[in-house]
């Protein structure tokens, strides 16, 4: 009933993690490959092994979840690795996801050369929004700078690439963000990262309740879902078609990612809900999407996808 078809491949169901949640080390990718989600991507490399910001540097909230991470990773070389030791052992799965996220544009180059010059028959996925880097801006949202970034990238990349992008606020951004990207034989756009630079306060301590950048960071979560959605519909309703779109915010219950699939997501990534409940997310909201279309007389997600009604 949720068999998927993104990038030219099979998927037995939407659902994925977000980059960044449960995906740092091999035991964690092992148990999302061991759940019932669709896919899985990697913890966003960097070329080198990162410690990331001090700590505590995560907070899960009633509505949702505040994260300054800053990047930690075990370095491209371990992803790599267990990428492509992963698709020979598992050939007949969907593709994995890999995602990158460069500390500067030649970081990005050399590390898409790499994968461009391996045998990854994957997915890549190049964050274009990290928020929590101190110093370092979100790419995405300097236009020219992705424009050129995306230029040279599909001089020699031939394979299979999505961007995962920053939320938007304004119908003139989406405009020129899709055109840009338009331009581009990309895979896949995923909106949305992280809302950057939000701050929770714990009113009774009368302090901020995440160390890094004096308690700025990215809100997840519910806070977030209106405005993933208005990105996704905004994106799905500007790209050309062979861009497909993947989901990310505020995706908690059934009913939010059929929301999701509504404005024209294909693919679905959970983060906060996941790093609060574990992988075991996956069996829940797979049950709660088929109860959904179940009730509506759905046999597919084809019958709903994108058809979002205008008033
Ligand atoms: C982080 O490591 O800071 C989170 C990654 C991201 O938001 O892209």
């Amino acid at each position: 009933m949720l068999n998927t078809t993104f990038a030219n491949a099979k998927f037995a169901n939407p659902f994925m993690n977000a980059s960044g949640v449960h995906c740092m080390t091999i035991e964690d990718l092992e148990e999302l490959k061991a759940s019932q989600a669709g896919a899985y991507i990697t913890k966003s490399s960097t070329l080198e092994k990162r410690e990331g910001n001090p700590l505590p540097r995560y907070v899960d909230l009633e509505l949702g979840s505040i994260n300054s991470m800053g990047l930690p990773n075990l370095g491209f070389d371990y992803y790599l690795d267990y990428v492509l030791k992963n698709q020979k052992e598992n050939a007949q799965e969907g593709p994995i996801f890999f995602s990158i996220a460069g500390m500067s544009v030649a970081e990005n180059i050399a590390m898409l050369k790499k994968i461009q010059e391996s045998y990854f028959s994957g997915i890549t996925e190049l964050n274009l929004s990290c928020p929590n880097v101190p110093g370092k801006p979100q790419l995405a949202y300097d236009f020219e700078a992705t424009e050129k970034l995306l230029k040279e990238v599909f001089t020699f990349f031939t394979k299979p690439l999505g961007v995962k992008l920053p939320p938007y606020f304004d119908l003139v951004h989406f405009d020129i963000m899709a055109e840009i990207l338009n331009q581009f034989p990309l895979t896949y756009v995923n909106s949305v990262n992280s809302i950057g630079n939000g701050l929770f306060i714990d009113p009774e301590a009368e302090s901020v309740v995440i160390k890094p950048k004096d308690g700025f960071g990215g809100i997840g979560g519910a806070y977030i879902k209106p405005t993933a959605l208005a990105n996704v519909r905004a994106f799905y309703t500007r790209l050309k078609p062979e861009i497909q779109i993947i989901g990310t915010g505020g995706i908690e219950t059934g009913q939010d990612a059929f929301e999701h699939l509504l404005c024209g997501a294909t693919m679905l990534q959970i983060g906060t809900a996941l790093h609060k409940e574990g992988p075991a997310i996956f069996d829940r909201i797979i049950k709660e999407l088929e109860e959904i279309m179940n009730q509506k007389g759905y046999q597919s997600i084809a019958d709903f996808h994108g058809k979002l009604k205008s008033l």
